[in-house]
């Protein structure tokens, strides 16, 4: 495995940008290429055999770019089990981390929400890890559907997404939730939004940063760490890149990124 050899980013959209962000910040010396799956997003409603396919595809695309590690920079994803999707490719595989120490450290109460697609939540991985690192714990699951499509199609800051988050909103409230973790990488980009919904008391998470941390930590532990350069992002989607593009420009540089169509 080359040290020089870029880091491959991978999500069913534009949700796995939120990550990207903290990988750049973390290891800003290191070739990134994402790849959205934006021809095929959202992979949340879909059925496990579906979601392996194109995972396993995109995979095979950026095995076919030599990267050194690949980070699923996506929950619905990670919940399939990072070694399953590993095929028989060489380089180490990081999933989403679960956030589990932030949540515990962060929640007073110990009531803890998850905002997360269907496919996560109905997975119950965030909310049995949580349990098994404290079983006092009380781990409120929510699914939020219409998120995805929302921040897909850039109804940022829009009526409908502010609908949506209070309708999701409605039960953890209820629930009496003081955390909330932001378990789909799509959601950080409205995390302003849920904050809003749900004022100061309720703290919410995004674990893009601890994954990005779990990525670094596997790159040293194998030796390949670049420890000099200026690193350069390559940002692919399978659909509508001038789309993908200005969505990017929310947490990314666009004039750092070359922006490209990729046919798995
Ligand atoms: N961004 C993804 C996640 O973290 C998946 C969204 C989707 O395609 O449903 O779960």
């Amino acid at each position: 495995m080359q040290k020089n050899a870029p880091v491959g980013v991978l999500d069913s959209g534009v949700g796995g940008l939120s990550v990207l962000k903290c990988l750049r910040a973390a290891l800003p010396q290191e070739d990134f290429i994402y790849v959205g799956d934006t021809a095929r997003t959202p992979y949340g409603p879909r059925s496990e055999a579906e979601v392996r396919r194109f995972v396993g595809e995109i995979i095979d695309y950026l095995a076919g770019r030599g990267v050194k590690l690949v980070v699923i920079a996506c929950n619905t994803l990670t919940v399939l089990g990072v070694e399953t999707l590993k095929g028989s490719h060489a380089f180490e595989i990081v999933g989403m981390s679960k956030g589990v120490q932030l949540v515990l450290s962060a929640s007073k109460k110990k009531k803890i929400g998850v905002f997360a697609t269907e496919f996560t939540i109905n997975s119950g991985a965030h909310k049995a890890a949580i349990l098994e690192a404290d079983a006092t714990a009380e781990v409120y699951p929510q699914a939020c559907p219409k998120f995805v499509p929302l921040i897909e199609g850039e109804q940022f800051g829009s009526g409908a997404v502010k609908e949506a988050v209070a309708e999701y909103a409605v039960p953890l409230k209820a629930d009496g939730i003081d955390t909330l973790i932001l378990s789909c990488t799509h959601y950080p980009f409205i995390q302003k939004e849920i904050e809003r919904e749900f004022g100061g008391e309720v703290t919410v998470i995004d674990p893009a940063d601890a994954t990005a941390q779990e990525a670094k930590a596997a790159l040293a532990a194998q030796g390949l760490l670049r420890s000099e350069g200026a690193g350069c992002l390559e940002v692919c989607f399978t659909a509508d890149v001038e789309r993908g593009a200005r969505i990017a420009g929310r947490v990314l540089p666009q004039d750092k990124c070359r922006f490209k169509e990729v046919k798995l």
